[in-house]
């Protein structure tokens, strides 16, 4: 699959083929494009998705300081991918991270976005407790790596009670792709504690915009989803039943069945 450059850095992504109007999946941190697998199995024929490892991440180049991390730089990934995939204008959907990646891009380049799908993320930048925590964990990285962090995300507040009872098979997908390079994990942690608030974009919006949260997401729970629902005239909400903040993991059919939905409908109309 193919890697292209933005810039010095090399990114890969993947493209499943598919028909009809492009739609490229952004990935969370700390996980990489393989996150999307559940949608690329159901509907990477039927659509083609393209799926980019942002740099620090899967199979892309990593950086080694976290100053070249910021969520505008990550958008420079995706339109580098864009470009190189002779796409002009695509939906692009992003999950947390990858939602926060997305607005960059709507301020950056919105002439590129025909739909936007927005998955357990929000608007609003981090506060100032939001940031410490980063900080502990970038330090914590730098000093032990990131399989005990990775292992308490998992075991706290990362996916649902019942994602985590029932389904050992998504626990265990879901750490696979967290198994990234810790300089990836500190990057993108640069970012998000820098990253700007969105909120004054969310009125600017008017492409269709279907937004998407898992019933127990608490890292951006379902509240903060209505809120960006109110604010995006005309937008879409769909609550994942029984899915914590990974939702396209711990739910795949429901996620994939609004995906498909919404894109079908973008798609007709655009
Ligand atoms: C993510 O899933 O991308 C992160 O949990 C987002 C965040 O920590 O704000």
């Amino acid at each position: 699959m193919p890697d292209v450059r933005d810039g010095s850095v090399r990114i890969h992504y993947r493209d499943t083929g598919g028909g009809g109007t492009p739609t490229v999946l952004i990935h969370g941190h700390p996980f990489n494009s393989s996150a999307w697998s559940p949608q690329e199995d159901a509907l990477g024929k039927s659509l083609r998705l393209v799926l980019p490892d942002l740099m620090g991440f899967g199979e892309s180049d990593v950086p080694e300081r976290p100053g070249d991390y910021s969520v505008d730089a990550f958008a420079g990934n995706v339109l580098a991918v864009m470009d190189a995939a002779g796409i002009d204008r695509a939906i692009v959907g992003g999950l947390s991270l990858g939602g926060y990646v997305a607005f960059a891009l709507w301020r950056r380049a919105r002439a590129r976005i025909a739909a936007l799908v927005l998955a357990d993320t929000k608007a609003e930048a981090d506060n100032d407790d939001a940031r410490a925590t980063r900080t502990a964990q970038q330090q914590r990285i730098a000093q032990q790596g990131t399989a005990s962090l990775a292992d308490e995300m998992l075991a706290g507040p990362l996916l649902s009670d019942t994602t985590r009872a029932d389904k050992p098979d998504v626990v265990a997908r879901a750490r696979r792709t967290m198994d990234n390079p810790g300089a990836g994990w500190v990057g993108a942690l640069q970012a998000m504690k820098e990253r700007p608030d969105s909120t004054p974009d969310l009125s600017s919006i008017d492409v269709p915009t279907l937004i998407v949260v898992g019933e127990h997401d608490s890292i951006t729970p379902p509240a903060l989803a209505r809120r960006m629902h109110e604010r995006i005239a005309g937008s879409r909400l769909a609550v994942i039943p029984a899915a914590g903040h990974l939702s396209n993991l711990e739910s795949p059919s429901h996620f994939s069945g609004a995906l498909a939905e919404f894109v079908s409908e973008a798609a007709a109309g655009i």
